[in-house]
């Protein structure tokens, strides 16, 4: 009996911390703006056509680069997802895809934004929009490729 109580004392502090970090997690999501593309870059036309090469070349360049936080299935449910204060989004959402352009998405791979890194460096133009056309084939049913 004697030991129960101090234990029962301890776990109060350490629920206080819980609450208060959760807090904390929500205001800094709350006071993330959404991620949305410059117009110019939102508008330009995918050059590569989603055929055999392009997706084979995008799968290889997202089995590589993206699969350790956004999961081999784009789901979210890579190595490093669990470790982020922010979500990696669903790669294989429909909804969420279908509202963002071609040109949405090259951007946002080639700028990232913390902690997801910018790929402008590593990957060349052809192979962020090889990686978009390869992201398309993620959610189900796949949405019609916009321009
Ligand atoms: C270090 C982990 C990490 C890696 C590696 C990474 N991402 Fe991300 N990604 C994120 C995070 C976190 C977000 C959410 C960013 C935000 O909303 O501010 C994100 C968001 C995205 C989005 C936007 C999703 C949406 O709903 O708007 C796309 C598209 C995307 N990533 C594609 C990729 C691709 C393609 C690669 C590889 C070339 C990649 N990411 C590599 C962490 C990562």
């Amino acid at each position: 009996m004697s030991d129960v109580a101090p234990r029962r004392r301890a776990a109060w502090p350490l629920t206080g911390a819980l609450l208060v970090a959760a807090g904390v997690g929500a205001l800094v999501a709350a006071a993330t703006p959404p991620w949305v593309a410059p117009a110019e870059e939102a508008a330009r036309r995918n050059p590569r056509p989603a055929d055999a090469a392009s997706l084979a070349s995008g799968r290889e360049a997202f089995r590589e680069n993206c699969a350790t936080c956004h999961g081999e299935s784009g789901k979210g449910d890579g190595d490093l997802a669990e470790l982020l204060d922010v979500p990696v989004g669903n790669l294989a959402s429909a909804e969420a895809m279908a509202g963002q352009s071609d040109g949405t998405l090259r951007w946002k791979v080639a700028t990232g934004r913390f902690p997801m890194p910018a790929f402008a460096g590593e990957l060349d133009d052809q192979r962020l929009w090889d990686v978009v056309n390869y992201v398309r084939t993620l959610s189900s049913p796949p949405p019609p490729a916009r321009p």
